[in-house]
């Protein structure tokens, strides 16, 4: 098996005195793509802004190629680490959210360009021609000199990830990608999400697309009141769900 990547343990986040999420732990290899299902208010979103560190977690672990994030533990001392360090940790994961975030005073060719050039220090040149690499591969090769205004959601949604993979992630996080698109437009940003998988792309994605998840995850993971209740390879969890929890999700999802 290839090396680890991603390991997560016991990971504990309140939102004051609430905790939403309760010990979870995870592993996850290179190459791998793990799709996270679990009805609304589960925890996916949250576990994936504290891999970004876009949120503060009480209680355990989260590493990335052995490196451990967001804080540096002593003893039993433990303590956030400097907000350029987060910022170089954060920049080791892309993410790609259900809203697109581009910036609408930019093109297609510039939002991709920006992180590049502000945040890599990439020669302008040379972000350009990595921006239209990019864009080529998400098929926006026509429109990098489009505006947001001017791109429909699916194509939006694909400018946002060719930003994210620009950057050369180590591992992409993806939630609801699809969720805000109408549905003649979810099927190009899923094959664009599918050609990366192909690629051998790390990916972690929240997902409400069962047959997606079915089709292009190595691993699926059920979320179920901030742990993870369920954990398997597509057939087994989808065909043989082990939980009454699963087994009940599953029927109210898209899946059949
Ligand atoms: N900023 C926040 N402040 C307080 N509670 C929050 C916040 N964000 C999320 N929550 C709560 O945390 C729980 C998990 O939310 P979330 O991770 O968004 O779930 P999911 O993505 O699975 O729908 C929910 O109960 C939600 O209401
Ligand atoms: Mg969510």
């Amino acid at each position: 098996m290839s090396k680890v990547l991603l390991e997560i343990q016991g990971l504990r986040k309140q939102y004051g005195a609430v905790e939403v999420l309760k010990g979870v732990d995870c592993t996850m290899h290179q190459g791998e793509v793990i799709s996270i299902i679990g009805s609304s208010g589960s925890g996916k979103t949250t576990m994936l802004r504290c891999i970004n560190m876009l949120e503060d977690f009480q209680g355990g672990h989260i590493r990335l190629d052995g490196e451990e994030i967001g804080y540096d533990q002593s003893g039993s001392s433990r303590k956030r680490k400097s907000e350029k360090e987060i910022a170089r940790q954060r920049a080791l994961t892309g993410m790609a959210f259900q809203q697109f975030n581009l910036f609408p005073h930019l093109t297609a060719a510039k939002n991709v360009m920006l992180g590049l050039v502000k945040v890599k220090k990439m020669p302008h040149d040379e972000a350009r021609a990595l921006a239209e690499k990019w864009l080529d591969r998400v098929g926006l090769k026509s429109r990098a000199d489009h505006y947001p205004g001017q791109l429909s959601g699916g194509q939006q949604q694909r400018v946002a990830i060719a930003r994210a993979i620009a950057m050369a992630p180590r591992l992409m996080l993806f939630d609801e990608v699809t969720s805000a698109l109408d549905p003649e437009l979810v099927g190009e940003v899923l094959q664009v999400i599918k050609g990366l998988a192909a690629d051998g792309m790390s990916m972690l994605l929240v997902t409400h697309e069962m047959r997606f998840a079915y089709e292009v995850s190595s691993r699926v993971i059920f979320m179920n009141q901030g742990v993870i209740c369920e954990e398997g390879n597509p057939k087994e969890m989808f065909v043989k769900p082990k939980t009454e929890r699963l087994a009940e999700f599953l029927k109210t999802s898209s899946f059949n």
